[in-house]
């Protein structure tokens, strides 16, 4: 049955879909959302440019308010630029690169007369690539303990960018483990209820 659904797909794939690889068609996508973990301990090998593409791509797929597309995406894998990130967040945890995750306000899209989509864009965004670098076998944190301000005067971000959310990324140390809180889950009876 599973094969009958899979021959579609590839054929889709083949015709137009960035990137999709047969390891991520094939693995689970339970399992892989329960083996992604915020990893807070790495190792300082670099990351390979082919990886950061595809961890790219996964976040280029995201789905977006009327496809908005409002995210912009820093890379940073010089030194002078983590150097900058572990001055404006303590949570860099010794990282060899990262994502910052900004929304462009002039691509937003309106959420009534006084808001907009665009920290929850960035967030479905984020979480793309945060699956996809696990996918990959690359470590990643989601971090929303940093300074704004700080990090948009140090890196001259235009103003129409606001930095949403950093993901400090690299492969995990060898004794890198879960913390404790990954595990932890409330009962489906409070947070599920059927109307
Ligand atoms: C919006 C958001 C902000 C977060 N900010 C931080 C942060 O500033 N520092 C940090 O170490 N982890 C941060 N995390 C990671 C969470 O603490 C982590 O995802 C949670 O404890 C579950 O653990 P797990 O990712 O290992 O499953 C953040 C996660 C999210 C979704």
């Amino acid at each position: 049955m599973k094969r009958l659904i899979l021959i579609p797909v590839i054929a889709l794939c083949a015709l137009g879909c960035k990137n999709t690889s047969t390891t991520a068609m094939n693995r689970d996508f339970l399992q892989l959302a329960e083996d992604r973990y915020s990893v807070r301990e790495f190792d300082s090998k670099a990351v390979g440019q082919d990886i950061v593409d595809k961890i790219i791509d996964a976040g280029m797929l995201a789905p977006t308010a009327v496809n908005s597309q409002p995210q912009k995406i820093y890379v940073v894998r010089s030194e002078s630029g983590m150097e900058i990130l572990r001055n404006v967040s303590p949570c860099m945890y010794g990282a060899p690169h990262c994502f910052i995750l900004c929304y462009n306000a002039d691509n937003v899209c309106p959420r009534g007369k006084n808001d907009h989509y665009g920290d929850i864009d960035v967030s479905i965004v984020i979480t793309h690539m945060a699956l996809e670098a696990a996918n990959l076998g690359v470590g990643t944190c989601i971090v929303g303990y940093f300074d704004p301000a700080r990090l948009s005067q140090e890196f001259g971000l235009p103003d129409n960018i606001h930095p949403v959310l950093l993901m400090p990324f690299g492969y995990p140390s060898k004794d890198c483990k879960p913390s404790e809180r990954h595990s932890e889950c409330r009962s489906l009876d409070e947070v599920v209820e059927y109307k």
